[in-house]
């Protein structure tokens, strides 16, 4: 067990002697099912939570040569410090990301080897804008020197399903482009970031990263009511973002950097492959048991190819493994919230209700944390789970006939950030294709949604994301061209 209790603030670990929260793992490490206790994180309060603001806060508003007017140079030196130190944790995090949110070994190995490669991939790109955007103007007899700049202090919230790969890709651009950063974790894949608090208190000046506990309601949100926050930074459900953004008294004057929820369908053509469209839609709802973003939420089949889709596809999900993540490959593991199984029966029970079948065999066999994936059909509007994001293992599949009304049922979406698309004459669906990317951000051609490389852009429309995010754009979102003018040269 671990028992943390330190925070970060003002450049200190700080001993929390305060009341603490216990952390479980949904997966259980004795025959008879008992959630295992993984530690205990500090229960920060508002107060403590203040103080840890004004270190922040002093840390923007420093004069020359502090993080904020750092020489580029220096900026970089911290940061490659930071990711060296980081790279020695691999194995502990690792061990973390398994046991605190049940992600699979070679998912958790990928997720610390894809947020190294972030931060790498960060600072090249740091160093291309700083040449490509710090420079020398004249017009009209004024001289300027125009550059990227900090927008300031910046409240981090990352979500629990990448606790490190997403968090650190709102983390660290922030950080990176100037700005001060007060952070709290998610509450699964807490204890995770443990191993990494000595690397922030170390590879950075004081008061630039600062690590906080406790509930949102009771830290972070009397943060924001102080009005210092420039930033909300936060990937997780629109709920949470607008909760937080209502408690800034100058809400105009936040810059709002969010990944929030989506929808993303998939569309089997006729002439679509059938063993692809089958295999690619397997790992896009199911991996990770639907806990992504990006995952596949819906499945749209032409009235065509669906018997024979459906066959296939349900008898996919059957074969597909569930066990520990350390077990070898298994693509469903245990929940790491443990009230999901029961709202993904309640999906489920409400769509038997309205008349949709379960496909699959095993579909609903439930086990203490573990629901196994059930493939839904028909699904129609009126069912809760055509509507709710349900990011679980469920899946709703929806016959169509006509793409005119496909394409009106998706422009009506309040979500937008991707669309699979499997057909084979491209030539032929490239008008569909454009349409597609207007309504959504990105179209997959033949294969599932996901975010990565990231170096693309990663965004939605609607509800599904405010700003982008992936290694280019992040630094952009994180920072505000400033200037300095002059009528001498
Ligand atoms: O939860 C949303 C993540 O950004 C998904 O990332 O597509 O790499 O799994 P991924």
């Amino acid at each position: 067990q671990l028992h943390q209790e330190k925070y970060l603030s003002n450049g200190e670990l700080l001993s929390w002697k305060g009341k603490t929260d216990e952390v479980y793992s949904t997966i259980s490490s004795t025959e008879d099912y008992k959630p295992t206790l993984l530690g205990t994180v500090p229960h920060m309060d508002e107060n403590a939570a203040l103080e840890v603001l004004k270190s922040a806060t002093n840390a923007y508003n420093k004069g020359q040569g502090d993080w904020p007017t750092m020489k580029v140079a220096d900026r970089i030196a911290c940061m490659e410090d930071f990711v060296e130190q980081m790279k020695t944790k691999r194995k502990e995090v690792v061990k973390y990301l398994m046991w605190e949110i049940g992600k699979s070994l070679p998912d958790s190995r990928k997720e610390f080897d894809r947020t190294v490669e972030y931060i790498i991939d960060t600072i090249a790109d740091y160093k291309q804008l700083d040449r490509d955007s710090s420079k020398f103007h004249k017009k009209s007899g004024v001289y300027a020197h125009i550059r990227r700049g900090p927008l300031g202090v910046v409240l981090c919230l990352g979500p629990y399903n990448y606790p490190l790969n997403e968090t650190f890709a709102l983390l660290i651009p922030a950080i990176m482009m100037g700005n001060t950063v007060v952070f709290k974790p998610a509450k699964h894949g807490v204890l995770l970031l443990s191993p990494l608090l000595e690397a922030f208190q170390t590879a950075f000046p004081k008061g630039v990263v600062n690590v906080i506990y406790g509930r949102g309601r009771e830290v972070a949100a009397p943060i924001m009511k102080t009005g210092r926050i420039d930033v909300l930074a936060l990937i997780g459900n629109s709920k949470s973002a607008i909760a937080l953004q209502d408690q800034h008294p100058y809400k105009n004057r936040l810059r709002l950097v969010l990944g929030l929820e989506a929808k993303n369908p998939a569309i089997i053509l006729p002439d679509a492959d059938l063993d692809l469209a089958v295999e690619e839609c397997i790992s896009g709802t199911l991996s990770f048991n639907g806990q992504r973003c990006t995952a596949l939420k819906i499945l749209y089949v032409h009235e065509d190819i669906r018997e024979e889709f459906n066959k296939r596809y349900a008898k996919r999900v059957d074969e597909l493994k569930f066990g520990n993540p350390w077990d070898e490959d298994v693509m469903l593991t245990p929940l790491p919230e443990a009230d999901k199984p029961k709202y993904i029966q309640e999906l489920i029970d409400d769509a038997k209700d309205k008349g949709a079948k379960i496909l699959n065999e095993r579909g609903g066999e439930t086990s203490n944390n573990f629901i196994y994936p059930a493939v839904l059909y028909p699904v129609t509007e009126e069912m809760r789970v055509y509507k709710e994001e349900q990011f679980g293992p469920v899946v709703p599949i929806k016959p169509f006939n006509s793409i005119d009304d496909l394409l009106d049922e998706i422009s009506a979406s309040n979500y937008g950030q991707q669309v699979s698309l499997f057909g084979t004459g491209i030539e032929k669906i490239a008008p569909l294709i454009d349409t597609l990317v207007n309504l959504v951000c990105r179209v997959n051609l033949n294969s599932s949604c996901q975010r990565g490389p990231d170096v693309f852009p990663f965004t939605g429309r609607k509800d599904s994301a405010v700003s982008t995010l992936s290694v280019h754009d992040a630094l952009r979102s994180f920072s505000i061209r400033t200037f300095v003018a002059s009528k001498d040269k």
